[in-house]
């Protein structure tokens, strides 16, 4: 289903250096399995079958037909973890184009975003587009006080409240919140809307397995079982840290930690299909957030080829030289077409004829790792069987149970964010928020110098 490649990485480094680091590579493991590592708290992820219970997933369902079945449109509310991976999911498995089809053609409402950023303009047009529509909203954050969201709930909420009477409003209305406390779970209970909870041991960026992920994906009508079937294989699959046949999943955190001490600071993780883009965010903020501390971690970067083999190919090719590449392939496509044969060959591209453009986008990734090792990045890809809810599920947890482990030789805590305060707090005390007058008073004195 899924595996690892690291052949055109190897020579750039030595299997000393892997060696050297399987004793450190074994105590992660061990803190991570037996929960008792920096952060140990937030591992709740880390036993895919303990995420969710039957009964968990059987009310996603029934709350995701209800939706598939009432809206044109569900609205997630969220940034960070709380959107990323539902995103990614579903971008990763649907189709291509979802708001050029009819929602009989794809099945289920078109799933969007909001609350991941604070541009006038985006929820402006929103609103100005969904007057015509079925909407509910899927408000999601564990904090339930994140300003970005907030802001947008508030704006969509009132659009709602003007568009439907109060008992309708309450069956378009989710909210996937801490089980106890915060301004989401107050606003839950006492609307009476119907709500699910973020798990107290799942930090925001390891939660797409849990209803955060699950209820926009279910909604987007991709089999949530297949996912969690996916991740469940990867969670047997890198169970176990064996010294003398070391998994892909602990391999790939080895050969980072490697190559970045090395100096390959930069990870760039490439695709080959574009339905991975998102995908690609979710891993960026996955290991951004994780590992980015105390002056240390890989700076996570992200590429679409062949597209930016047009753009950033010329840097990977021939700049500075701190980068990797990874890259996320995929052994078959999920339909068939192939170059026609023209009698006039004016283009010349008759030598392509009667192959299949999966065949010559395979073609083009081996071309370019071969080109980009050649120019002095070593390169790594992960191969998967197919595009599908069981593979993306896979490939989820491998990058989760990787990333822990990568944050634990590090020596780090890979399941906090202590930087992400600094910025809201300049923005609060700027914005006037009571309580940060004296922070304020230093800002503005900052900012006349
Ligand atoms: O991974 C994380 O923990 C963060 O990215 C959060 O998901 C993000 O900051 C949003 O937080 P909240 O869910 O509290 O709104």
């Amino acid at each position: 289903m899924l595996s690892l490649k690291t052949n055109q990485a190897m020579p750039f480094i030595s299997e000393e250096e892997l060696e050297y680091l399987l004793p450190f590579m074994a105590t992660a493991h061990r803190q991570l399995e037996e929960g008792n590592g920096p952060g140990a708290d937030f591992t709740g992820w880390y036993h895919v079958p303990d995420i969710n219970t039957e009964e968990d997933l059987q009310r996603i369902e029934k709350v995701a037909k209800r939706l598939r079945e009432s809206s044109d449109i569900l609205i997630v509310l969220g940034i960070g973890g709380s959107y990323l991976g539902a995103r990614a999911v579903i971008e990763a498995c649907n189709h291509h184009f979802p708001t050029l089809l009819s929602k009989s053609q794809r099945g289920a409402p078109l799933v969007i975003f909001a609350g991941h950023q604070l541009s006038e303009d985006y929820l402006a047009e929103l609103c100005d587009i969904l007057e015509d529509y079925d909407v509910s909203l899927n408000v999601v954050s564990k904090s339930g006080t994140t300003t970005e969201t907030a802001i947008a709930f508030r704006i969509l909420r009132s659009f709602m409240e003007k568009k439907y009477s109060p008992e309708e409003l309450r069956q378009r209305i989710v909210v996937t919140t801490d089980a106890n406390k915060g301004a989401l779970r107050s606003y839950a209970d006492e609307a009476g809307v119907e709500s699910f909870v973020v798990p107290d041991d799942i930090g925001g960026r390891y939660s797409v397995l849990s209803a955060v992920g699950l209820l926009p994906i279910a909604v987007a009508g991709i089999n949530i079982r297949d996912l969690l079937d996916g991740a469940n294989w990867a969670y047997e699959k890198y169970l176990r840290f064996d010294p003398e046949d070391v998994n892909d999943c602990i391999n790939y955190a080895l050969m980072r930690h490697v190559l970045a001490r090395r100096g390959y600071l930069l990870e760039m993780m490439v695709n080959y299909e574009p339905s991975m883009a998102m995908f690609i965010e979710w891993w960026k903020q996955l290991y951004g957030e994780s590992e980015g501390k105390n002056g240390r971690g890989i700076f996570p970067a992200g590429a679409n080829f062949t597209t930016d083999l047009h753009s950033l190919g010329q840097y990977i090719q021939e700049g500075s030289r701190i980068l990797f590449e990874t890259s996320i392939l995929f052994k078959s496509s999920q339909r068939e077409m192939k170059v026609p044969h023209q009698i006039d060959d004016s283009d010349q591209l008759n030598y392509l004829a009667g192959k299949s453009l999966h065949e010559i986008n395979q073609t083009a990734a081996l071309g370019t790792s071969l080109a980009h090792v050649r120019g002095g990045v070593p390169n790594l890809s992960l191969e998967l069987r197919e595009r599908s809810p069981l593979t993306i599920g896979a490939l989820v947890y491998f990058f989760e149970k990787a990333c822990a482990l990568s944050g634990y030789l590090d020596a780090i805590n890979p399941f906090d964010q202590p930087g992400v305060e600094a910025y809201k707090r300049n923005m609060f005390a700027l914005l006037g928020k009571p309580g940060f007058e004296d922070l304020r008073s230093r800002l503005m004195e900052e900012l006349n110098n």
